[in-house]
């Protein structure tokens, strides 16, 4: 049973596509692309984009430990949802993913829930405390196949260790990911130091406890040569610092989430937990300089830093509430609202963030591209369609979203995992493969 999906317009930034045609897909593959095609079945894309599915670096799951804030079966709806085909989990987990058994275990656990590829991330260090390398060969060997390797919820404080762990990753091409936070100065703090948490009274964790760390990461994988992925960068400093490693050549690459090209430290001027998040939200000069990095190819990815919490634990003051927030489901629509819509980027270019250059770095076969004979992973959005984002409706097991009640443009209208229809109308459904 083939199905043709009809006169949608047709972005792939991989193959350079960008036009009004039909898509054909026939037992779980792309059969064709191309004007007046047809099939058994048809599903109308008129008006929509027909996009390679979405592809996020930075998705925490909390299983195992916490399946009260969040399952692999609840965020791989989450991510289907939200137009994504593949998701690389944190290993920030309890037990943390830092051996082949749990990694095996994520990676399984995602084959089962099947509505997208679950990528499991390995640690770096055991458990993660940044003192004994974690058992990186055996994950990377591991049937997940683990090639993305991080402490993330952590930077790496010692510099030895970082420096070790990236020579010992050049053996399986992996990728040394950080969450770039020196603890000394961010110790305590609430949000952002500037004026604001000045007047608040809160503690703030200034853009150079981030910055320092990416320029010794940066200064690192020069000497080693290992590939370096830094995560979820707020500062105009840390944009300016991967800008210059790419100018040199270094293997060194770059996500930012929509929150914090979105927001600044103003949403915590109630002291509204919702929008503590780790790295904090900056002030308008940093988001300016991210939303410029994302629009001249500095940062390669948008990720959500996806980050569930339990309601309880939300509801407490600033100071003891974990930081965090949700991130599948309103990814593409933030994207296309404060940068497409906005005409910072192209619609071509966010689809590039959101998808190919994500599945090239990750190295997914079969996810990032539109291509004939290829895996059928792609997703259709409207992204004129207008919706609120109502946190009830998330298929994720949290509600932690500081978006609550907003206004957007742009939404998921279907989605299809392996040929298999995984969302239509935009409400989950488990397909038969077409
Ligand atoms: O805000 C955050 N929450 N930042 C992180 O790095 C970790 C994450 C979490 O696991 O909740």
């Amino acid at each position: 049973m083939s199905l043709v999906l009809k006169g949608g317009r047709v972005v792939d930034p991989a193959s350079q596509r960008d036009e009004v045609a039909d898509v054909v897909i026939d037992e779980g593959r792309i059969a064709e692309i191309g004007k007046d095609l047809k099939g058994d079945d048809t599903l109308d894309a008129t008006g929509a984009v027909v996009a390679p599915g979405f592809v996020d670096m930075h998705t925490h799951v909390r299983e195992p430990g916490r399946e009260d804030e969040e399952t692999i079966a609840s965020a791989s709806a989450a991510a289907a949802k939200g137009g994504y085909t593949a998701i690389c989990t944190m290993p920030n987990t309890d037990p943390v993913a830092d051996s082949a058994s749990v990694v095996e275990t994520v990676w399984a656990l995602g084959r089962e829930a099947g509505l997208v590829q679950v990528v499991p991330a390995g640690a770096l260090s055991k458990n993660l405390e940044g003192l004994k390398m974690a058992d990186i060969g055996e994950m990377a060997r591991s049937a997940a196949r683990v090639r993305l390797f991080t402490d993330d919820g952590r930077g790496v404080q010692d510099a030895l260790f970082a420096r070790r762990t990236m020579e010992y990753l050049l053996a399986f091409d992996g990728i040394y990911a950080e969450h770039c936070e020196v603890d000394a100065l961010a110790a305590d703090g609430q949000m952002h130091e500037g004026e604001l948490s000045a007047k608040l009274g809160l503690r703030g964790i200034p853009a150079e406890a981030e910055e320092l760390m990416a320029a010794r990461d940066v200064a690192l994988a020069k000497l080693t040569g290992c590939r370096l992925h830094l995560l979820h960068i707020s500062t105009a400093g840390t944009v300016d610092i991967v800008r210059r490693a790419k100018a040199e050549g270094l293997r060194v690459t770059a996500e930012a989430t929509p929150h914090h090209f979105t927001l600044t430290d103003a949403a915590l001027e109630s002291y509204d937990p919702m929008a503590k998040v780790n790295p904090p939200l900056r002030d308008d000069t940093h988001r300016e300089a991210v939303i410029e990095g994302l629009a001249d190819g500095t940062i390669d990815a948008i990720a959500t830093d996806h980050a569930p919490h339990a309601q309880e634990e939300k509801d407490q003051e600033l100071m003891f509430c974990p930081p965090g927030m949700l991130g599948l489901e309103t990814a593409l629509a933030l994207t296309v609202t404060e940068l497409v819509h906005t005409g910072r980027i192209t619609l071509s270019r966010a689809i590039e963030l959101l998808s190919t250059t994500p599945a090239r770095l990750l190295g997914l076969e079969g996810q990032g591209a539109l291509e004939v004979g290829g895996v059928a992973n792609l997703c259709v959005f409207d992204p004129a369609a207008e919706w609120t984002v109502d946190p009830a409706a998330f298929s994720s097991k949290s509600r932690n979203t500081p978006f609550a009640g907003r206004a957007v443009k742009g939404k998921v209208l279907h989605a299809f995992f392996i040929g298999r229809q995984t969302v239509r109308d935009g409400e989950l459904v488990i397909g038969e493969l077409v």
